[in-house]
């Protein structure tokens, strides 16, 4: 298999959505832990945001067993509209126009056993077909002044190849994380040459972990197909981006912005706070509130 030098848009983002979001419960018993809001928007309509500004044209969802309500929250509501429309309530009917995708641009299928991430992506191999893809975790929200994807697309449509956004963690943490092993890094983009998916921190080749942001190659549906089980017992994406390593492109990005791991409670209060900080119409609110709790 030989990498082509031609440079091919990313024009489809592959949204995960299947898992149980067992953390959460007894908020998720029902509802899909992708529609816990961040701020007034669900962590969901975050990914698919940040997926549009990055000029994403076709929205793949993995979906599951009672996860009906997040395609729905995308669906145009014309008598919702309406209602708003008559009651004068123009900013919020703009904020409900904003959800709605383009008809035809939401494509679903499903991911029946639960097997792992990688087997999740792998279900979506007939919808992406033969071109680039992004992935993107909707449990992991970046907070940015230009989108994690739109700096990840930038710098893809300069070298191509495979791109997974990365950050620094603590040491003891890299059991959480996909790690990496570094062959060259100048602080902003790191050439890869090895990934660990969840290494003990003793084990761990660096302490450079892969957050829920990736442009891959579809080649790496031909070792998703082989349904080899890694870290946990699972089929992880890990080990097979980390077979693309050497006949491939394959780089991490320092983005700029701070992520926020919205799968856990600690880290969505935080993330809720961040960005509540940072909204246009309570954010000083927020501010000052915090201030009060620090006192
Ligand atoms: C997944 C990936 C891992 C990555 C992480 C980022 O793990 O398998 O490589 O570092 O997302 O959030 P998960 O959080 O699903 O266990």
């Amino acid at each position: 298999m030989s990498f082509s030098n031609a440079i091919k848009p990313v024009r489809k983002a592959v949204f995960p959505v299947a898992g149980l979001g067992t953390r959460f419960l007894p908020a998720t018993k029902v509802m899909p832990k992708e529609m816990l809001p961040l701020v007034d928007r669900p962590l969901i309509q975050h990914a698919i945001d940040e997926a549009r500004d990055a000029g994403i044209e076709e929205f793949i969802f993995i979906t599951g067993r009672a996860k009906e309500m997040l395609e729905t929250h995308f669906d145009h509501q014309p008598e919702l509209m309406e209602t708003l429309e008559k009651r004068g309530k123009h900013d919020l009917l703009e904020k409900v126009k904003a959800t709605a995708l383009p008809e035809g641009s939401l494509f679903l299928t499903r991911q029946a056993k639960p097997l792992g991430l990688g087997h999740a992506i792998w279900c979506a191999r007939k919808l992406v077909g033969n071109e680039p893809f992004a992935i993107l975790l909707p449990d992991d929200v970046v907070l940015a002044k230009k989108g994690c994807l739109s700096q990840m697309i930038e710098t893809y449509n300069e070298i191509g190849g495979n791109i997974v956004g990365v950050m620094d963690v603590p040491r003891e943490q890299t059991a959480s994380y996909g790690i990496l092993d570094i062959k060259t890094d100048d602080g902003k983009l790191v050439d890869i040459k090895g990934l660990v998916e969840k290494p003990k921190p003793e084990d761990a080749p660096s302490t450079l972990s892969v957050i829920g942001r990736y442009i891959l190659q579809p080649e790496v549906f031909d070792h998703l197909a082989s349904f080899e089980k890694g870290a946990g017992g699972e089929i992880q994406i890990t080990d097979a981006m980390a077979k693309l390593i050497g006949k491939q492109p394959f780089h991490g990005l320092r983005y700029e912005g701070q992520r926020y791991d919205c799968g856990s409670r600690l880290g969505f209060i935080e993330a809720n706070i961040a960005f509540g900080m940072e909204d246009p119409e309570i954010g000083k609110q927020v501010r000052d509130l915090v201030k009060r709790f620090a006192a």
